[in-house]
């Protein structure tokens, strides 16, 4: 069978460590366990404003795209932040501010609800956060600690959007641009923090970083975990098509899927931007390699030049099949879903939130892809829409209304 296929607007490649039907591997279980997740669903599901998030079934575009069902997870209103970061970097806030304040106080970590409560704030005002962001995971740790009390500083990198840095400056962050590129920030903030003694909370792993990031991935597997339990009958689907940065997300759902599903886990298929393609081209060597160049996409989220090292003991043989598109591609299925005629009721999804999904729009309609996915008219589909309109300047640009004419069905038809 065909392993690659390379078009203008899209490539596709099988990963040659997939291991089809295998169990969850011992690798991945030291990263993303049922013990972690279920503190994170403890603690998150106490946090004011937590609700799951909609999973909406996309009939008129599965029958369009001939495959028997599509499932879309919209994280857009994910604790009205806009997108699924708040899982993970609120998640590692509270769970550092848990440790070090017991440690501080020399006694038992205190439990989420006192954190909550402020009963620790005296302690938590005099700790500091710090994270490097392309925009999403900057405001969630920006919001957790305003939630839970802490001080935090945020680095961003050249081309990240006025608006996603104001959207960060509203939970009371700290924010300093830098030089470069997102990898570029994310090395400033590392030795900042180790100058200032502030804690930082990364979205991604070197394998330096292990307790924070490994807290940011199991924060997000309970969007996975919400998922299983909406779909009708809690029956797994055959595909997942998820959008890769650092991978943390999609090592994430890749993981609580193989946990509950074993040997009859969904293909997954990682889709990123062409210029960043890092899961692409390391799953292709066989080992984490990191893409040069500007990685500049309006994928802002997904414009990352380096797996994360705690993804890849997941990914490494989860993932089926890596994918990557074009920034036209992305922006093509951020217009259909807004598009009462093809999507009713119409979906606001950003330009990265939006990328599995515009991953699943090429690979169906190109036979070869369906050929080389076992993509046909018995597949069950499931994207997660990360993000509604985090950047409202841009997506109106792009789709030509704003998120608040596309959801309210403004558009007359
Ligand atoms: C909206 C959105 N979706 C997906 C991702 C990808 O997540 P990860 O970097 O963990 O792969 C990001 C990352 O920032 C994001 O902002």
């Amino acid at each position: 069978m065909q392993k690659t296929l390379i078009q203008s607007e899209y490539q596709l490649t099988l990963n040659p460590q997939y291991e089809s039907h295998s169990l969850y591997p011992r690798e991945a279980e030291t990263v993303l366990n049922a013990d972690g997740f279920g503190r994170a669903k403890q603690s998150i599901s106490q946090w004011p404003g937590y609700a799951p998030t909609p999973l909406l079934e996309l009939s008129n575009l599965a029958r369009e795209l001939d495959v028997a069902s599509l499932y879309y997870k919209d994280e857009s209103s994910r604790f009205d932040l806009g997108s699924f970061k708040p899982l993970g970097g609120a998640y590692a806030v509270a769970s550092l501010l848990q440790k070090q304040i017991g440690e501080r106080q020399g006694g038992r970590k205190p439990d989420i609800s006192e954190l909550l409560a402020g009963k620790h704030r005296h302690t938590a005002i005099d700790i500091t956060v710090t994270a490097a962001t392309d925009g999403n995971h900057g405001r969630s740790v920006a919001w957790g600690a305003q939630l839970f009390g802490c001080r935090c500083i945020i680095f961003i990198h050249e081309t990240v959007t006025n608006a996603r840095e104001h959207a960060i400056a509203d939970y009371g962050a700290e924010v300093i641009r830098t030089a470069g590129t997102f990898d570029d920030a994310v090395r400033k903030a590392g030795e900042t923090a180790k100058a200032q003694g502030w804690h930082v909370i990364p979205d991604t792993s070197d394998g330096t970083a292990i307790e924070a990031p490994m807290n940011v991935m199991q924060g997000y597997t309970l969007m996975a975990a919400e998922a299983i339990e909406q779909l009708p009958g809690n029956r797994a689907p055959t595909h997942l098509f998820l959008q890769a940065g650092v991978g943390g997300m999609a090592a994430a759902a890749c993981a609580q899927f193989w946990q509950t599903f074993s040997e009859h886990t969904p293909a997954i298929v990682l889709v990123e931007p062409q210029t960043a393609g890092c899961w692409f081209d390391s799953l292709s060597a066989g080992h984490p390699t990191a893409v040069a160049g500007s990685l500049q996409s309006i994928m802002a989220g997904l414009a990352c030049g380096e797996v994360s090292y705690l993804a890849w003991k997941i990914l490494r043989t989860g993932a089926t099949a890596m994918m990557t598109i074009s920034d036209t591609v992305a922006e093509k299925s951020m217009r259909l879903l807004a598009d009462q005629r093809r999507v009713d009721p119409p979906v606001v999804a950003g330009e990265s939130g939006v990328a599995g999904l515009a991953g699943l729009l090429e690979a169906a309609s190109d036979q070869q892809c369906r050929i080389m996915l076992g993509l046909d008219g018995q597949s069950r589909v499931l994207v997660f829409g990360t993000e509604g309109a985090t950047d409202p300047e841009s997506y109106h640009k792009i789709v030509g209304r704003s998120a608040h004419e596309v959801a309210s069905g403004r558009h007359k038809l």
